[in-house]
């Protein structure tokens, strides 16, 4: 939640933040702020987005080779220009940009403004611009030492860089719990933001910031990275595979069907690198720990959203392929929850950012018992990629549109490979049908690329589904979490309320809603439990609900029963979910495009969500 980024070398640092704000929109979007520095401070708010911005600077003072940028997800103090960052410190010679949140900014806060100090805005950043501001004028210390004393005093998570009015030769940045990166270019510039994605434009070497340290960037001196106790910090410089090419939208109108239509390719890279020629799974960042994942007591998925909707269709697929026991949990409940844990458990956090507050909470907290933590993460070098003992990266390219769509398929289709793998080497899968279910992922790149002709017809029924203010998603077996997802998906960019229920669930209070004009999206792709569905589906039209079914293209019965059909190609029942979402997405993109919302940043969400 919020971007920050932030420019300082021999360039003009104006447009460098506006179009690194412009690529971290996607963390929030309800105000903006630019500073730079040419000796005087070049300040610019704004309500809305980096364009409202860029439409108000269109005619004002912004030179500066140094400057700071901020795009918000307001916390604390609704979205105005006075609460949209950079704040500035009491004299005006410091400005700050932070994302994450104070915690105790309360506490510090009333000391400050018992100090004299006055506030200009609600938020908990204006905290940390006075406080730095007061240590460093009471202490006489250099701006540095005064950012790692004022951090001392804080509790909560931040991002932070802040400029100073007197030096436009250095900038201070910090972190803890909230992401944080250093773009080192070759020509003595540097760019920080809150991923690699502003920084990739400029260079591939980057810095990521750990917890609690403090970089101070120098155009003169150069780097020099400490800890909050001041103990200095080796440069770990990594070399990111990411080119500016893969942020653009391409010839799609939106990132979210970009990201619907890449689902084939991506998915046929990641299985490509993933089978061998015989067909053998490879899973070799998991080889020096493959015997504690077949000692395992059981396996506990801890996610958020989408994510978690990935670890629930994991637990059928490790349940049935290799027999693990698998517990799901939403990570904000696990962590408050003291769970019973055991030393056997395996702890797997799923996540696309690699950055959600809540997911990395829950590993910190099975960490510090001594349990296995593994991660399936898209974002390289993420926090959470970091801080677990092994990780598998999704490798599905940048996710931007908010709605999560290549990054659902990507979890799932490696926690595929995964289940196989496991249940093969731990001797629950034979040969042959190990071989039989690596073929059939190996052709799942092609059925999704065949899948995507549905969009016509999704497209259609979408104009109905516009219409109505709710709907009731229903799947059973392996459809039952991409019924919960696709209930997500429709209302988190469409705002019709929508709700996932396991199909037979529905006579146990559901059932109460339907009437004439009611949809429901039944998943009717799996064979093992047609007849089941069909009978649902009878219960329904007794009621008068309206049914559109997603069905496979063998299917004659649940045809006859539905109102609207997709049809989608057929595919092992493991791997349903992969192809069955595929029409929910679509499904859900035309509903919000028909009725006119921002389907890539839906109103009250950022992409990545690092508050609680
Ligand atoms: O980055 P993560 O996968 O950890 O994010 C978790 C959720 O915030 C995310 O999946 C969210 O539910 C989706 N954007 C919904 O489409």
């Amino acid at each position: 939640m919020c971007g920050i980024v932030a420019y300082i070398g021999q360039n003009e640092a104006f447009p460098v933040l506006i179009k690194g704000l412009q690529l971290l929109e996607y963390r929030g979007y309800d105000s903006t702020g630019v500073a730079t520095l040419n000796g005087t401070l070049n300040l610019y708010k704004q309500k809305g987005k980096v364009q409202d911005l860029l439409n108000f600077t269109a005619n004002k003072k912004t030179d500066g080779t140094v400057g700071i940028g901020h795009t918000r997800w307001a916390t604390h103090g609704q979205p105005d220009n006075q609460n949209a960052h950079p704040h500035v410190s009491h004299s005006g010679r410091l400005s700050l940009v932070h994302n994450g949140i104070i915690e105790n900014y309360a506490t510090l806060k009333t000391a400050l403004q018992n100090k004299g100090y006055h506030f200009s805005s609600q938020t908990d950043t204006e905290v940390l611009a006075h406080l730095i501001e007061d240590i460093q004028t009471e202490q006489l210390v250099p701006l540095d030492e005064a950012v790692r004393l004022a951090l001392q005093q804080v509790r909560g998570s931040y991002a932070i860089v802040i400029m100073d009015k007197d030096d436009k030769t250095r900038l201070i940045a910090a972190r803890k719990s909230s992401p944080l990166a250093i773009g080192i270019c070759k020509n003595g510039e540097f760019i920080v933001a809150s991923d690699a994605m502003p920084i990739v434009e400029y260079t591939n070497d980057i810095i990521y910031l750990d917890d609690e340290e403090i970089a101070l960037i120098d155009l003169i001196n150069g780097l020099k990275i400490t800890t909050l106790d001041n103990k200095s910090v080796a440069l770990n410089i990594q070399r990111v595979d990411l080119s500016p090419e893969m942020f653009g939208k391409g010839k799609f109108d939106t990132y979210m069907l970009k990201e619907i239509y890449e689902q084939p390719s991506v998915l046929r890279s990641m299985i490509n690198a993933r089978l061998d020629p015989q067909y053998r799974i490879l899973f070799d960042e998991l080889l020096p720990h493959m015997d504690k994942f077949l000692k395992a007591r059981r396996i506990i998925i801890t996610a958020c959203g989408t994510s978690w909707h990935a670890g629930l269709v994991a637990k059928y697929l490790f349940e049935n392929l290799a027999r693990i026991t698998v517990d799901v949990e939403y990570a904000s409940e696990f962590r408050y929850r003291n769970p019973v844990l055991f030393p056997d458990d395996i702890v797997i956090a799923i996540s696309q950012s690699g950055e959600t507050a809540d997911t990395l909470a829950a590993i910190e907290l099975v960490k510090e018992q001594g349990i296995f933590t593994y991660s399936l993460v898209n974002a390289v070098g993420s926090s959470i990629a970091r801080l677990t003992d092994a990780v598998s990266y999704l490798h599905v390219g940048p996710e931007i549109g908010v709605a999560s769509t290549k990054a659902f398929t990507g979890q799932v289709t490696l926690l595929s490979l995964l289940a196989i793998h496991l249940g093969y080497m731990g001797g629950k899968i034979p040969t042959q049908q190990y071989t039989e279910l690596s073929k059939e992922l190996e052709k799942l790149p092609q059925i999704l690329a065949k899948t995507l002709i549905c969009n016509a017809q999704t497209q259609k029924i979408a104009y109905l589904l516009k219409n109505h203010k709710n709907a009731l998603y229903l799947g059973r077996g392996y459809n039952f979490p991409v019924a919960l997802e696709g209930a997500l998906k429709l209302k988190e960019i469409s705002y019709i309320h929508a709700e996932g229920y396991p199909a037979a669930e529905m006579k146990h209070g559901p059932i109460a809603l339907i009437d004439e004009n009611m949809p429901l999206v039944v998943l009717a792709t799996n064979e093992s439990q047609k007849e089941k569905i069909a009978s649902n589906m009878h219960e329904i039209k007794a009621r008068k609900g309206i049914i559109i079914a997603i069905v496979d293209e063998h299917d004659t019965q649940i045809t006859q029963i539905a109102d609207y059909v997709i049809v989608v190609p057929a595919i092992a029942e493991p791997f349903s979910p992969i192809v069955s979402v595929i029409p929910l997405q679509l499904l859900s993109y035309h509903t919000a495009v028909a009725l006119r919302c921002n389907v890539d940043q839906p109103r009250n969400l950022a992409k990545s969500v690092t508050v609680e």
